[in-house]
């Protein structure tokens, strides 16, 4: 088997909220006296076993009212990139999600800049990251729309925009007008699209909000035209196995879509999505796909594609490479 962490790769399809793992969650629940089930982390962890992303949704956000300072969007931050690091990771372009903190009442500049402090001191340390802002889609388009406007200060820390949470029921389409905004700011654009909704929310992502990834995309194998097209225009699709067993996205590792998507030529990728809840970070997601045998070629051709889904320009990808 190999030693995944020694492999360099991007990690493209990762949330920051979801890296808060047991031990960090309550040091912050006792530093800002937030009430938990529990204080022994490996209690905790032994809760996280889900029926289907709503369910992991609804720990997940209730987890999130320990974040409270700009100290702590540091720590958390800066734990998931030294977890990155020792997983291989060279390039980390890694969602936040302040829709969540701000309606709780934390200020919008302590989220940015704990957040951007911990990137900018990664950057100096030689890794290659960037945040990518989250719109949390069961909000809405408009709050999408007003958190555009409250970053607007804060525009040169972020690359692009994405659509996270509740899929069914939110369809891309309604965020066409936040997605054409956002990319007349010139920022990339990335949606959760086909992980629970069906081949039509894929569809969407790309007619409605020209989306240059889409993030799982399972679903979208169900429509062989619409593969055709992710295949053809070379769409990157960033899976998370992990995740999609643990979400019951997917019934069995060996079944993962991953698999059709190579065969079909589609530019698959692989991430850890939220490593603090689905057993692993990124470099335990490509063994979980070498365990059930996916190839040596198989499994390069995904690294390769993690670089060449990157959002970085020619001569960064070539360093990085
Ligand atoms: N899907 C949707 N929303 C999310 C996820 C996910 O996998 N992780 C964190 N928010
Ligand atoms: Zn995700």
């Amino acid at each position: 088997m190999t030693d995944w962490s020694a492999v360099p790769k991007a990690e493209i399809h990762l949330h920051l909220e979801g890296a808060l793992e047991s031990e960090l969650l309550v040091e912050l629940a006792q530093r800002n006296g937030v009430p938990l089930p529990s204080y022994d982390p490996a209690v905790l962890d032994a809760r996280y076993r889900f029926g289907d992303l709503q369910d992991f949704l609804d720990v997940y956000f209730v987890n999130l009212a320990v974040m409270r300072t700009e100290q702590d969007f540091h720590d958390l931050a800066a734990l998931y990139l030294r977890r990155a690091r020792e997983a291989g990771v060279v390039r980390a372009e890694s969602f936040f999600n302040p829709m969540v903190h701000v309606r709780a009442g934390v200020p919008l500049e302590a989220v940015m800049h704990g957040y951007a402090g911990a990137f900018a001191d990664a950057r100096r340390d030689g890794l290659s990251c960037a945040l990518v802002l989250d719109f949390t889609r069961d909000l809405g388009a408009e709050a999408a729309d007003e958190m555009l406007t409250a970053v607007a200060p804060y525009r040169d820390l972020i690359i692009g925009v994405g659509l996270d949470s509740t899929e069914i029921g939110y369809p891309p389409s309604l965020f066409r007008d936040v997605f054409a905004r956002a990319a007349a700011n010139g920022l990339h654009r990335t949606c959760h699209a086909g992980e629970e909704g069906d081949a039509e929310y894929v569809r969407q992502a790309l007619d409605d909000l020209g989306v240059e990834r889409v993030d799982h995309g399972l679903r979208a194998m169900e429509d062989p035209e619409l593969v055709r097209r992710l295949a053809d225009e070379q769409i990157a699709v960033n899976v998370c196995p992990l995740s999609n067993v643990a979400l019951r996205a997917v019934d069995r590792m060996e079944v993962h879509p991953v698999f059709a998507m190579l065969e079909a030529g589609i530019r698959v990728t692989v991430s850890s999505d939220d490593p603090a809840y689905f057993g692993g970070q990124v470099d335990a997601n490509f063994a979980a796909l070498e365990q059930v045998g996916a190839t040596e070629e198989q499994l390069a051709a995904i690294v390769a594609n993690s670089f060449a889904a990157a959002w970085v320009d020619d001569a960064e990808r070539a360093e990085l490479e």
